[in-house]
């Protein structure tokens, strides 16, 4: 593996998550394969288990993660071509990124998007920039449009689940759109979906209210309904996010506290498990009952972030 921003980088969704889940069975087994390397990880916004996750994950293949919170801590970043820079900017990514090449032998980042200008965001300049100057393979810790790391946890909690299932079968996966008082990037329903799509083991349906559409080119091939209850019907998992409109970008246009999940709507799946990538706020996204329930999943999920990420750093460190 060359890099990691998209479903796209990966040959076998299953392969991958059968080595994290033997990551999982034994964490330090390839102690010696990142020995004397450097991953940076660099955090232009926010994170609590993108970074304690990739941290631990480098550790144990015997690698020094650095951190870096670039968007606290560092200077300004420009990432536009020909920019005259008299602006807030102070370094260009052409002048940096090659900077942390040469510090590097990984460089992981996040970015997420302005949610003001679809065409910006959409185009991915950050990462595509970062990957264009760094010389060395790229990582994605969420985007503008995607958050990988995130999906192959999906897969692998959603794979270590049906393990314990008694009777195999295509399982039914519902992403549900959650109201959130803020608007909220599409990258994790994105990505989620790409991910399910691409592994083709599932029945899958998104629903959300009206004017909620996702970008097709990565929810074609779910079906998409705006009744929540029709979605929820005999689903064996349910995953739960906000995300603002893309269509009229990154605008709130409903809030409706209807659509958020209790247990009395959940009588309707097959004992649906939830899942929810975190953070959450609790009572409007998601019920206390329900992430206090038996159902949830949402530690087990948080957890297997080192299992994803170690299985990605190690592919990444074997194919250097
Ligand atoms: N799910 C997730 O990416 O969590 P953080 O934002 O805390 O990293």
């Amino acid at each position: 593996m060359k890099q990691f921003i998209s479903v796209q980088d990966v040959k076998s969704i299953d392969a991958l998550v059968k080595k994290a889940l033997a990551y999982k069975a034994s964490p330090w087994v390839d102690k010696k394969l990142g020995m004397n390397k450097r991953i940076g990880c660099l955090f232009l916004n926010p994170s609590m288990r993108t970074r304690l996750s990739t941290q631990i994950a480098a550790q144990n293949l015997g690698m020094e993660p650095i951190i870096f919170n670039v968007g606290n801590e560092g200077w300004m970043l420009e990432f536009e071509e020909e920019a005259i820079m008299s602006g807030t900017t102070v370094e260009h990514v052409k002048d940096a990124a090659p900077i942390f090449g040469k510090y590097f032998d990984i460089l992981a980042i996040r970015t997420f998007p302005s949610l003001k200008n679809k065409e910006d965001d959409y185009s991915e300049l950050y990462i595509k920039q970062f990957i264009r100057y760094a010389g060395i393979p790229v990582i994605s810790l969420e985007s503008s449009t995607l958050h990988p790391l995130q999906s192959l946890t999906d897969i692998i909690t959603i794979s270590e689940e049906m393990k314990k299932w008694k009777k195999k079968k295509k399982p039914k996966i519902v992403l549900t759109w959650a109201p959130h008082i803020k608007p909220l990037p599409q990258c994790v329903a994105n990505s989620f979906a790409q991910w399910i799509n691409d592994w083709g083991k599932a029945e899958f349906v998104i629903t959300h209210p009206e004017d909620y559409e996702l970008d097709t080119r990565f929810t074609q091939g779910a079906h998409i309904t705006h009744q929540q209850d029709e979605a929820l019907k005999d689903a064996d998992f349910v995953y739960v996010k906000n995300w603002s409109t893309y269509t009229d970008y990154g605008k709130i246009f409903c809030n409706d506290p209807e659509w958020m999940l209790t247990d009395e709507k959940m009588k309707i799946t097959r004992k649906a498990k939830i899942m929810h990538c975190l953070p959450v706020r609790r009572n409007v996204e998601l019920s206390d009952e329900i992430l206090d329930g038996a159902n949830s999943l949402v530690t087990q999920q948080a957890g297997n972030r080192v299992w994803a990420a170690q299985a990605v750093l190690s592919e990444i460190l074997k194919s250097k």
